[in-house]
């Protein structure tokens, strides 16, 4: 019995491991982070607090989280040579796949902090990468957009300087908006950590091994960026625009949906886990709102909704628990804060970041919590006899 549930034996086999950190019940649609509520944290925390929790364990007292602010302002700028590594991809390259080149480029600076077994290098890397992987996403941005890339300002948060580097002027006062801050701050809460999902259980798996740090958390942003994972986020503005250009006819698209035509799927709905609507996909929805309706109408989330609306009353989707997801309303929001679609996978990535770290530590620190050499059910062929080419 562990926490609020009994795993019966079969489920306990199947899971690839046992951890401290984030628990899932997904028919009751419940998400907590170290015990504590989605929704407490959601409504009462901040991205940074929310990031001690999940790594140390604990809520930080006043002080413990200006020091940890502090540590971090005073890691975000990067190795000045690390800029020449920018000039390399194509412009037109993904920003996830710079930033897991970024990342995993980033650590042959620290090769004397590699050690997973040395405590302190464990814990300078857990800064560097909290502390550097804004600044990596924002020049990976504007090296895209051809503007030039802009030093942190340590007045700013993590989240206020991620938005100086990727939307400011060198030639201006950066206007920062309160509300948009806030409103990233708890999407970055929101993706903070998932138990073993794709990208997690990357991070660990890789980690198993001994790999650093920042091998492990490049491996995580490649297993993130693919569609039916992290990418979904931008997957589901893709396919609200390819609704509304064919004429906004919700109907005939679920209908294609119910049919499996052309492999479609109704992108930001379902979950490897939560059989019930995502916790997290509630809190967006209401951000959505309240931040699209100040910038005015907006057709696609009227789109969104009636797409939800129309999915929530069919059986098809009923019948297979399909819900909407926390990718649902997560791109539109992005999109309205000037993000291209491109970059979405990218915020989903520095949320996830406190997480993946926090899984890491915990699997290198306790064996039992390691993921162990995954096995397989052999359905090939049994033994055989080589024939010659001869006699093929
Ligand atoms: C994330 O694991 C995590 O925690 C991930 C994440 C995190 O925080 O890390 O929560 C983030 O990855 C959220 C998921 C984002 N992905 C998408 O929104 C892509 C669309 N969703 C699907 O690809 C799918 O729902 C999955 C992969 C997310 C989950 O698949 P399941 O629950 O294992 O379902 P399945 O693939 O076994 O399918 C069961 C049935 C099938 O129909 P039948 O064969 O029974 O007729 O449900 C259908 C599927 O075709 N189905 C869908 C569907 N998802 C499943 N049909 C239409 N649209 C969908 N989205």
């Amino acid at each position: 019995t562990t926490g609020d549930t009994t795993l019966d034996v079969g489920f306990v086999n199947t899971a690839s491991c046992q951890s401290a950190i984030t628990y899932i019940d997904g028919d009751a649609g419940i998400l907590r982070y170290r015990g504590y509520p989605i929704d407490q944290l959601a409504e009462k925390s901040s991205f940074l607090e929310t990031s001690y929790l999940l790594i140390y364990g604990e809520l930080p007292s006043a002080q413990q989280l200006a020091e940890f602010d502090q540590r971090l302002r005073r890691h975000t700028l990067l190795v000045e040579d690390m800029k020449n590594f920018f000039d390399g991809f194509p412009r037109d390259a993904h920003p996830m796949s710079v930033l897991s080149s970024a990342v995993s480029a980033l650590g042959t600076f620290y090769q004397d902090s590699h050690d997973p077994h040395d405590p302190e290098a464990v814990e300078i890397s857990t800064i560097r990468l909290m502390a550097k992987l804004p600044t990596i996403a924002s020049y990976a941005f504007r090296k895209s957009q051809g503007q030039s890339l802009l030093y942190p300002d340590n007045d700013f948060n993590l989240v206020e300087n991620f938005l100086w580097m990727t939307f400011g002027q060198p030639t201006e006062q950066y206007d920062l908006d309160p509300d948009l801050a806030k409103a990233l701050d708890l999407l970055f809460i929101l993706h903070a950590d998932h138990e073993q999902n794709c990208s997690t259980s990357t991070v660990r798996l890789v980690g198993s091994s001994e790999a650093n740090l920042f091998s492990s958390i490049s491996a995580g942003i490649h297993a993130l960026s693919g569609p039916l994972h992290g990418g979904a986020n931008s997957a589901v503005l893709e396919m609200l625009g390819k609704i509304q250009s064919s004429g906004g006819d919700v109907a005939e698209f679920v209908r294609k949906v119910k049919n499996k035509e052309d492999g479609v799927k109704l992108m930001g709905f379902g979950h490897r886990v939560y059989k019930n609507y995502d916790p997290r996909a509630a809190i967006v929805k209401k951000t959505a709102h309240e931040l699209l309706a100040k910038a005015g109408q907006n057709p696609l989330l009227d789109l969104a909704m009636e797409l939800e609306q129309t999915a929530l009353e069919d059986d098809y989707f009923v019948e297979r628990k399909l819900y909407p997801n926390v990718d649902f309303y997560t791109g539109l929001i992005y999109e309205s804060m000037g993000f291209p679609s491109n970059m979405f996978t990218v915020l989903f990535a520095i949320g996830r970041l406190p997480g993946w770290i926090a899984q890491y530590r915990e699997m290198i620190t306790d064996p039992a919590t390691k993921i162990g050499r995954p096995r397989q059910v052999y359905v090939g062929e049994s033994e055989r006899r080589y024939v010659s080419a001869e006699q093929r």
